[in-house]
């Protein structure tokens, strides 16, 4: 699939098969994530990869609308530093990720993170150092769903020159 096609055809999947996902692949993910664009070349994210059926339970019961997460072979969860930046910088990994893992075949969703009452705790359960906030929640797995979205026309959103 080449990167146009994999931008165009992704789409948040929240069902996925029992098949568990090779390291491999997990670690070409989040590679992808390492090498998003980022303010100042600053770098501030870590990834924490959570495939421990009861660790994905606790993040998956922490959430509000993450309760999904409990039957993902796999959680990238995405910290980013307190810098000025962190929440793009985060965010744009973030994005990284669900592409690459479109890529690959694997079905994704972004789970909020950042604002959320639940951030402290998922960053306490991952063991994040102090002053690390927590960006987003990414399960990952071979998907059981291949859901659509109505998205708004490109006439709609497209302004040239001018609004
Ligand atoms: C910042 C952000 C937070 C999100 N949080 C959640 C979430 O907590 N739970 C969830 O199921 N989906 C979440 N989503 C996924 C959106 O619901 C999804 O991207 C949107 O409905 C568009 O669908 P698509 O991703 O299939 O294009 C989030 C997406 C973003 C960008």
């Amino acid at each position: 699939m080449d990167a146009i096609e994999v931008l165009k055809k992704r789409r948040s999947v929240r069902v996925y098969t029992r098949e568990s996902v090779p390291r491999k692949i997990i670690e070409d993910i989040v590679d992808c994530g390492r090498l998003a664009a980022t303010a100042v070349n600053i770098q501030p994210w870590e990834f924490v990869v959570v495939t421990d059926a009861d660790m994905l339970r606790k993040l998956a019961e922490t959430t509000d609308h993450g309760k999904f997460i409990a039957d993902a072979p796999v959680c990238v969860v995405v910290l980013s530093r307190d810098t000025k930046y962190y929440l793009e910088d985060g965010s744009a990994a973030t994005e990284n990720i669900l592409l690459a893992a479109r890529a690959h075949g694997l079905g994704s969703c972004w789970v909020a993170g950042d604002k959320k009452a639940h951030a402290p705790e998922i960053c306490r359960l991952v063991g994040a150092p102090q002053g690390y906030k927590l960006v987003s929640l990414i399960p990952l797995g071979y998907p059981a769903e291949s859901p659509e979205k109505t998205k708004r026309p490109l006439s709609d959103v497209l302004h040239w020159e001018k609004y």
